[in-house]
C-alpha cells in the first residue's frame, strides 16, 4: 500500500473495506460520537482552487474524528511564490500529521507526497480525484452492497472525475462504459491500468462517442462539467458536447430505475437539466453528503491505521 492516496488505485487491495468501513461508521451513531482517533492531531488541507465539497467535507469530518482541520488557501500560504512545493511540504511536515491538496497539475501532488514525511491525499488535480471516486462508489454501494447489479455509464468529459470512477469500477468490479465526443477521450495510460484490473475482477471497461450506446442497460448514469476547473479559457469546447446532455430523452435509453449521479458543481441546462437534477432518482446530495463519510474512513485509514484497524476488526470487515 502507498502511504499517501494520489490516485484512487493506490488504494485498491482497501478499497472495499475502505468504504464499508465508512458506511457502517456512517450508520452507527455509538462509533461516531465516540471514536476519536485523530484526537491531539492536525491536518492541514491546501487549495488552489475553489471547492464547496471537499473542503467542507475535509473539515468537518476531521473535526468530527477528534483532530483540527487548517484550510490553507494558496493566496494566504507561500507555496508557489517564494517556496517550492518541496520545501513547503517539508515545512509543513514539521506541524502536521496529514496533508490534502487540491492543485492544478497533478505533478504537483506527487511532488508534495514525495517530499512531504505525513500522508498526502488528492483533493483533485488535474488527472485524479480519488477522493470523489471514494464518495461515488460508496453511494453504489448503498444502493447495492454487493455491487452485483451495479452498472455505470458516464457521459461527458473524459477527465479527472471519470479517470478515477472508472479505476474504483475495476477495483471493486463494477462494469463501467463511457460516452465522450471524439477527441476528449480519458487518459490512455489511465484506462489502461483500468483494463488491467478489470481483467482481474471480472468486469468490463468500454468507451464509446455515443452516449445512447452508453446509458442502454446501465443503471448509473454519471457526468460533470463539459468545462473543468483551470479549462476556463476553453469554453469554445462547449460545442463539441452537443448531444451530451443527460436528459429526461437520455434517460429512456437507461434501464428503468436508473439512478443519477454528479460530483457538482452541475451547471443546470448544459450537461444536465433541471429535470434530471430535480428527479427522484437523482442521487446527487447522498452522493455529496458521502464526500465526508468515505473521507472520514481514508483520513483515519491514512493518518492512524491502528485506529482504522481496531474498528474494522470490530465492524467484522
Ligand atoms: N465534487 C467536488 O470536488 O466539489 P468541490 O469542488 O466543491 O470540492
Ligand atoms: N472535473 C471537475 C470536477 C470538479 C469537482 C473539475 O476538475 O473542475
Amino acid at each position: 500500500m502507498s502511504d499517501n492516496l494520489l490516485a484512487i488505485d493506490d488504494i485498491a487491495d482497501d478499497f472495499k473495506a475502505i468504504l464499508e468501513w465508512a458506511i457502517a461508521f456512517k450508520n452507527d451513531e455509538d462509533f461516531s460520537y465516540d471514536f476519536k482517533p485523530l484526537d491531539g492531531m492536525s491536518i492541514g488541507s491546501i487549495y488552489e482552487k475553489p471547492s464547496t465539497r471537499t473542503r467542507v467535507s475535509f473539515e468537518t469530518g476531521i473535526h468530527k474524528l477528534g483532530g483540527q482541520p487548517l484550510t490553507l488557501l494558496k493566496g494566504d500560504i507561500q507555496i508557489g511564490k517564494s517556496e517550492t512545493i518541496g520545501d513547503t511540504a517539508q515545512v509543513l511536515s514539521r506541524f502536521l500529521d496529514g496533508l490534502t491538496y487540491r492543485c492544478f497539475a497533478h505533478a504537483d501532488v506527487e511532488e508534495l507526497a514525495e517530499k512531504a514525511s505525513v500522508p498526502v491525499i488528492n483533493a483533485l488535480s488535474d488527472k485524479h480525484h480519488p477522493c470523489q471516486a471514494a464518495a461515488d462508489l460508496m453511494t453504489m454501494m448503498e444502493k447495492d452492497p454487493k455491487l452485483n447489479n451495479t452498472r455505470v455509464a458516464w457521459v461527458g468529459d473524459g477527465n479527472n472525475v471519470l479517470h478515477d470512477l472508472m479505476l474504483g469500477c475495476a477495483i471493486l468490479g463494477v462494469d463501467c462504459t463511457w460516452a465522450v465526443p471524439e477527441g476528449y477521450e480519458p487518459d490512455e495510460g489511465i484506462v489502461k491500468r483500468a483494463k488491467i484490473i478489470a481483467k482481474e475482477t471480472g468486469c468490463r471497461m468500454k468507451q464509446t462517442h455515443n452516449p445512447k450506446k452508453a446509458v442502454k442497460n446501465a443503471n448509473i448514469i454519471y457526468t460533470d462539467a463539459f468545462v473543468s476547473m483551470g479549462e476556463e479559457d476553453q469554453v469554445d469546447k462547449m460545442a463539441d458536447f452537443d448531444g451530451f446532455q443527460v436528459n429526461m430523452e437520455l434517460l429512456e435509453a437507461a434501464d428503468e430505475d436508473w439512478a443519477f449521479m454528479h460530483c457538482l458543481p452541475a451547471h443546470r441546462g448544459d450537461e444536465v437539466t433541471d429535470e434530471v437534477m430535480d428527479h427522484k432518482q437523482s442521487i446527487v446530495f447522498d452522493q455529496a453528503e458521502n464526500r465526508m463519510w468515505a473521507q472520514m474512513s481514508l483520513v483515519t485509514f491514512f493518518c492512524n491505521k491502528a485506529a482504522w484497524e481496531t474498528l474494522a476488526e470490530f465492524l467484522d470487515l
